[in-house]
């Protein structure tokens, strides 16, 4: 019998990748959009599935929507990836980001426990609850000391699907996801602001790359990676919550690096702290520059993943390493600004 899927968050980053991956398993489904100004399907155009998914309207911070949403798709999986998931943006929108990041997973779990308990769910966790990091590497056991509202109202969201699964016995897992990367990751994010940055420097569009603190490390994986986790998480017997990374961690300066060289910059650093430049020494051209308007409040200086649970478990490893992560990305930024075609 053909399987229904529900994913909030469709038009991100991974709402896209999970969403072509479902559909190339056979699945009937459902794509959970909130109304916005702007075009919210350039990802699942660039990958061509727009025509194959069902949208439906929703707002993680409307109960009615929800609950009739839930019970007028009747879905047999939820993949709840909605979130207002900048952490810099939610030092500036707190309440919101827990109305949509906390409350908002609550809301949903209430629809599924009212509307049919037999609807498996997975929540977007994050590793950005480890925060200020109590061990290394960051498993399913360590601590948690989120370091930001986004942090905050995410391990709300956690604890609130271990409680709906322990409670009321929901299939409900917690996917606790390490920073994972692509060409369709919004250009917010530094990977993505990085490569679409240098690639517009490249070509004369912009004149510098204005970056926040570079010494902070991150494990970085391919977004088409992960979603499959997601996705082997809920085809277990059992719920459980997994630890999805790449067990290599890599300083956002090291990302430059290695994007400004598959670009075709040869970049070395002068100057220190927020004088630090990044020059192109075949041009001299100043590529790289501070920005201290870019620093947070409260910052996570080290991330990297144990997944040893979800690859004994599940199966699972990621394929993508990061040089060729990087290289993938920087090529189709420079493509896309090169030929003129849409960003995201
Ligand atoms: P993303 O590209 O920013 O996508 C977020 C999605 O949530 C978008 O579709 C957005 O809709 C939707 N959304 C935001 N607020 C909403 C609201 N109030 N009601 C309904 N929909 C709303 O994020 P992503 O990188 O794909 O990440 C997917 C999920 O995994 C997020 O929950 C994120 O916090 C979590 N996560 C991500 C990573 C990572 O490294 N990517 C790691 C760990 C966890 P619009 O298109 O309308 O903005
Ligand atoms: N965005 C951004 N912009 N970050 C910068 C910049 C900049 O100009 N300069 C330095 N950084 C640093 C940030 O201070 C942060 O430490 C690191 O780069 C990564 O920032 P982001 O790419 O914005 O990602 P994030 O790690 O804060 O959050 C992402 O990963 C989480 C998982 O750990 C998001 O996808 C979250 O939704 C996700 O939960």
């Amino acid at each position: 019998m053909t399987r229904r899927a529900l994913i909030t968050g469709i038009t991100g980053q991974d709402g896209a990748y999970l969403a072509r991956f479902l559909l190339d398993r056979g699945y009937e489904l459902f794509g959970a959009v909130r109304r916005v100004s702007s075009q919210p399907f350039l990802r699942l155009r660039e990958l061509g599935i727009e025509q194959h998914i069902r949208f439906v309207p929703f707002e993680l911070c409307e109960f009615g929507n929800l609950f009739r949403l839930v019970e007028e798709t009747q879905p047999d999986e939820i993949y709840n990836l909605a979130s207002q998931s900048f952490v810099h943006t939610s030092f500036g929108q707190p309440i919101y980001t827990a109305e949509a990041n906390a409350v908002g997973v609550t809301r949903l779990l209430e629809a599924i426990r009212m509307v049919n308990p037999r609807i498996r769910f997975y929540q977007a966790s994050t590793s950005e609850m480890f925060g200020k990091a109590q061990a290394v590497p960051q498993s399913e056991v360590t601590p948690f000391y989120p370091r930001s509202p986004y942090g905050v109202a995410k391990l709300y969201g956690h604890w609130i699907t271990v409680n709906y699964r322990e409670s009321y016995g929901l299939h409900a897992s917690s996917g606790i996801l390490f920073n994972h990367e692509s060409p369709l990751r919004g250009m917010e994010f530094v990977t993505r602001k990085v490569t679409l940055g240098l690639a517009r420097v490249k070509c004369g569009f912009q004149e510098t790359l204005e970056l926040g603190n570079l010494d902070v490390q991150r494990d970085w994986g391919f977004a088409g990676d992960y979603v499959e986790g997601m996705w082997l998480m809920l085809q277990r017997p059992a719920a459980s919550d997994m630890v999805l990374a790449t067990g290599r961690t890599e300083s956002v300066k090291t990302f430059v690096e290695v994007a400004a060289s598959a670009m075709g910059f040869t970049l070395a650093w002068e100057g220190q702290g927020l004088k630090m430049l990044g020059i192109d020494t075949r041009s001299g051209r100043r590529v790289v520059r501070i920005d201290q308007s870019l620093y947070r409040p409260a910052e996570v200086d080290l991330l990297v993943g144990d997944a040893s649970k979800a690859g004994t478990e599940l199966g699972w490893k990621p394929r993508v390493q990061f040089p060729d992560l990087v290289a993938m990305m920087a090529a189709a930024d420079d493509r896309r600004v090169r030929d003129g075609s849409v960003v995201f």
